[in-house]
């Protein structure tokens, strides 16, 4: 039987929760805010453990753990099932249910509607979503009903097509006043936070610096209020990773390694040994073996 407290119910902050009001004063203290995304218990655990502020249950998992191509195919259903995944094994972060495409785009009502599903079945702390324009009523809406937003502008996954692919954003003056526009925009309408995607540096710090709120730079420089980071990614699990990532271990040449090892293991007879089974009493052994 596991000891862990349970958590109670998620409209209300979860004991030891990292305050939301705190990542303001992190903005105006200078101190820098740690985000990484997780899809698990165990990775909740771990960058809970590690020291991590927020933890993003992203719809990159669409790409990085099942295989899709891109973001767009993840289901309201698939997010919800791994963030209450991650609230079961995270603690101290503040828990973020990405919204993903499909869940948010056609109207207030319905955004509002998947934001409540987030916090009452997945047991994130507050949301995420891409975009501005259209998107700032979304926001609106959902902070209207009693739910925080973090906003996401630059290059927005879901939309990448329309975007011209996955590349950097803001790259000329009117793009990067346009972006800075949109981070306003939805700073006002009450975004408690906002991820700055593949920005060059110097239009990323410019908005940090206009922007009450705090930034978090996922490839947009060291300017930011924070740094947001894809698990594998900054892990190793992935073949090849954005020029803007830091890879800060091998995990997944370590996991091919171990399994060869175990394949080869298992093949040649060295798996399992003695201490890997199971005793009978020897009596029972000898009356077994009469039996036959
Ligand atoms: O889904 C995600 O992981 C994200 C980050 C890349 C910011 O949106």
């Amino acid at each position: 039987m596991s000891t862990r407290p349970r958590r109670p119910a998620p409209s209300t902050p979860a004991p030891g929760r990292l305050p939301l009001p705190e990542l303001a004063e992190m903005k105006r203290r200078g101190d820098k805010i740690v985000v990484v995304t997780a899809y698990d218990a165990p990775s909740g655990r771990l960058a809970d453990e590690a020291g991590v502020d927020l933890i993003l249950v992203g719809d990159t998992a669409g790409m990085v753990m099942h295989g899709h191509p891109s973001t767009v195919p993840v289901s309201m259903d698939e997010m919800v099932f791994m963030c209450r995944w991650v609230t079961r094994g995270a603690r101290r972060p503040i828990v973020i249910g990405d919204l993903p495409f499909g869940s948010y785009q056609v109207s207030d009502e319905e955004a509002v509607r998947s934001a409540i599903r987030f916090v009452k079945e997945g047991g994130a702390d507050v949301v995420k979503l891409e975009g501005a324009g259209p998107m700032v009523s979304r926001v609106r809406a959902i902070i209207e009903a009693g739910i925080p937003v973090m906003g996401h502008v630059g290059l927005t996954p879901q939309t990448a097509t329309a975007l011209g692919g996955f590349k950097a954003q803001g790259r000329t003056a009117d793009k990067a006043k346009r972006l800075e526009e949109d981070a306003l925009a939805l700073e006002a309408v009450g975004c408690f936070a906002i991820v700055l995607e593949a920005v060059p540096a110097p239009v990323a710090s410019r908005v940090t610096s206009v922007l009450q709120v705090p930034t978090i730079g996922i490839g947009a420089g060291a300017g930011c209020d924070g740094q947001v980071l894809v698990w594998h990614d900054l892990l190793g699990f992935t073949e090849s990773t954005p020029r803007f990532v830091k890879r800060y271990a091998e995990i997944g040449a370590e996991i091919r390694h171990a399994l060869e090892h175990y394949v080869d293991d298992v093949r040649d007879g060295r798996f399992p040994e003695q201490q890997h089974t199971y005793a009978m009493p020897a009596d029972e052994l000898a009356a077994f073996e009469r039996s036959r």
